[in-house]
């Protein structure tokens, strides 16, 4: 990234270090994002990128909510982020374009009671583990635990936890398949004679 580009990002990061959000180093986050009243509670690691647009959102019904992104982790524009207790997402996810994530609901289930008026249910942590994936227009919803390196289809919704290396998709998500780790040191080394373009 060129000079005129960081400065222009750390720019465009101002009112969000204001409001209480921190940056590790080369981490930023693209224009249009919602300045909401505070922004404490969210940390972004070393070489953090959030595209334009973006909506993290503390609630301001609970205390403590926070949004902790890891090093190297990307995302797409239009991300919503919301946490009333805390979203953590792990080190060198890719996570695309339109996703949310949303560790409550609103509390819409007692008829005498308008949504407006019903407030949120209690929050329960979302974790995402280091090097997943997760494909556009995707939801995930409260209490979600992605293990690492898994895979979230297009257009999913994710209800519930799934293990290190699954590959999910569809409303709710199911299981496609488990990735399957290179066990040999063989397979291993073949790997990277492709990688290498050997
Ligand atoms: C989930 C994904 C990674 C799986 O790819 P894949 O392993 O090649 O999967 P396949 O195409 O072999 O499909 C396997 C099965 O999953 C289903 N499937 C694949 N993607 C799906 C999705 N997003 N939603 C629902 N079902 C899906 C297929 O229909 C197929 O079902 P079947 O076995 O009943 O026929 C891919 O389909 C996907 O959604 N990628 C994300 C795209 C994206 O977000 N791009 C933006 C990039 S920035």
């Amino acid at each position: 990234m060129n000079v005129f580009s960081k400065t222009i990002g750390c720019l465009i990061s101002i009112p969000a270090r204001a409001r209480g959000m921190k940056f590790g180093k080369n981490s930023f986050i693209g224009p249009g994002y919602a300045i909401a009243p505070t922004l404490k509670g969210v940390l972004l690691g070393n070489n953090v990128i959030i595209g334009r647009n973006a909506w993290l959102d503390i609630s301001r019904n609970t205390k403590g909510g926070r949004i902790i992104i890891g090093d190297g982790t990307q995302i797409g524009r239009n991300a919503v982020l919301s946490a009333c207790k805390k979203i953590s997402i792990g080190k060198k996810c890719l996570l695309s374009y339109n996703v949310t994530l949303a560790d409550h609901d609103h509390a819409v289930f007692d008829p005498d009671i308008s949504p407006m008026d019903a407030g949120i249910t209690e929050g329960k942590e979302i974790t995402i583990e280091d090097e997943c994936f997760v494909g556009a227009h995707s939801f995930i919803l409260k209490g979600v635990q992605l293990g690492k390196h898994s895979v979230v289809g297009a257009n999913s919704v994710v209800t519930k936890s799934f293990p290190a290396h699954s590959v999910i998709a569809g409303s709710p998500a199911k299981l496609i398949r488990i990735l399957k780790q290179k066990e040999s040191y063989e397979e291993r080394a073949d790997g990277f004679r492709h990688h290498a373009g050997v």
